[in-house]
């Protein structure tokens, strides 16, 4: 089958498109022939060796949506049905064929194509557990997104809304009407405003951008608040010093949770936002934009015409 491995870390050259053999499920897996993968920075992070010494050669991505083509899962998943996962780290996504623990597998949403399915499973987690499983975000809340256009925030902008909280996102000049048109009630341009002169009393914060941004979000909180970061390190004292909570995302594979995502996507009450498709064999061009950190929505990956 097509892959694309690396051999090395390194830039997006050390990505190659190649013939490697096809997967075979063990016990409790599955097989997924891939129709489409979704790209993210985690992907160019680990190309990058940013994420820690692993065996080589590797398969690279995490998100995919396709047909089950080999099932061992028990009864869960037949050949046949439509799913998306998000795979353990060296499965790989960006490939013909993939083999996954059915409990990260869930049905795809019935509404939506293979493309924005496979939009869905990293960004799509990170936002629902950022927000629900560790904010404990509710109705009537506030949160502020940093990071609101990306594949993460518009995720998280979305699900925030359809909780029935007041969103408000930061992102730059150029985002506002797409954040507004996906449910943000206020906008922040980053770049000619300083997010805590304009937000305050927040109960949550989603940062998704790390460094100075994390930084001043301690204070835009209400006692009592919630800083969740999916990119920066809790100091420790710093939640006791400002009187709020926070915490680290480390976002776990979870078919269950991929299905009640998949359930909001079909009440039409969430959509992927896909900017960009491109070949599976132009995952260097893929990693290029997203290395730019200024892509808005999704990246996906094509690997295969669409069934349907
Ligand atoms: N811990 C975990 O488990 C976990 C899970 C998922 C993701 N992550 C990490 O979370 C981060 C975000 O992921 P992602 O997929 O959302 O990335 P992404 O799609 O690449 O984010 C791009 C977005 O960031 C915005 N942006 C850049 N600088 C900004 C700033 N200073 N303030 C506000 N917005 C800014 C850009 O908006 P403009 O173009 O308007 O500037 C762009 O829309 C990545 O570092 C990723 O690795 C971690």
């Amino acid at each position: 089958m097509k892959a694309v491995r690396i051999h090395e870390f390194g830039g997006p050259e050390v990505l190659k498109y190649e013939d490697v053999p096809e997967p075979q499920p063990g016990t409790g897996e599955i097989r997924i022939r891939i129709i489409a993968a979704g790209v993210n920075p985690m992907d160019w992070k680990i190309r990058k060796g940013l994420v820690g010494e692993m065996p080589l050669p590797m398969t690279m991505g995490l998100d995919v949506a396709g047909v089950v083509d080999v099932g061992q899962g028990g009864a869960i998943f037949q050949p046949g049905e439509e799913v998306f996962a998000k795979v353990s780290m060296g499965q790989g996504g960006y490939a013909e064929y993939t083999v996954v623990n059915s409990m990260q597998v869930a049905k795809k949403p019935r509404s939506i194509g293979f493309i924005e399915s496979a939009a869905i499973p990293t960004a799509g987690l990170a936002a629902w557990q950022s927000l629900f499983d560790i904010a404990g975000l509710k109705k009537g809340q506030s949160v502020l997104i940093h990071g609101a256009a990306g594949g993460v925030g518009s995720f998280a902008v979305q699900f925030a809304k359809w909780k029935g909280a007041y969103v408000i996102g930061t992102a730059s000049g150029k985002n506002e009407q797409f954040l507004k048109s996906i449910g943000a009630d206020e906008f922040i341009d980053y770049k000619n405003q300083r997010f805590e002169d304009v937000a305050g009393n927040l109960d949550v914060v989603l940062d998704t951008i790390g460094g100075d941004t994390f930084e001043r979000s301690w204070r835009v909180l209400k006692p009592g608040g919630f800083l969740v970061s999916t990119v920066a390190s809790i100091p420790e004292g710093g939640p006791e010093k400002y009187g709020v909570r926070a915490k680290t995302l480390m976002t776990r594979s979870d078919g269950e949770e991929l299905a009640q995502i998949a359930n909001v996507i079909d009440e039409q009450q969430v959509k992927p936002v896909v900017t960009t498709v491109l070949p599976l064999s132009e995952a260097q061009k893929a990693h290029e934009m997203s290395e730019s950190r200024h892509t808005r929505g999704k990246i996906v990956l094509r690997v295969a015409e669409d069934p349907q």
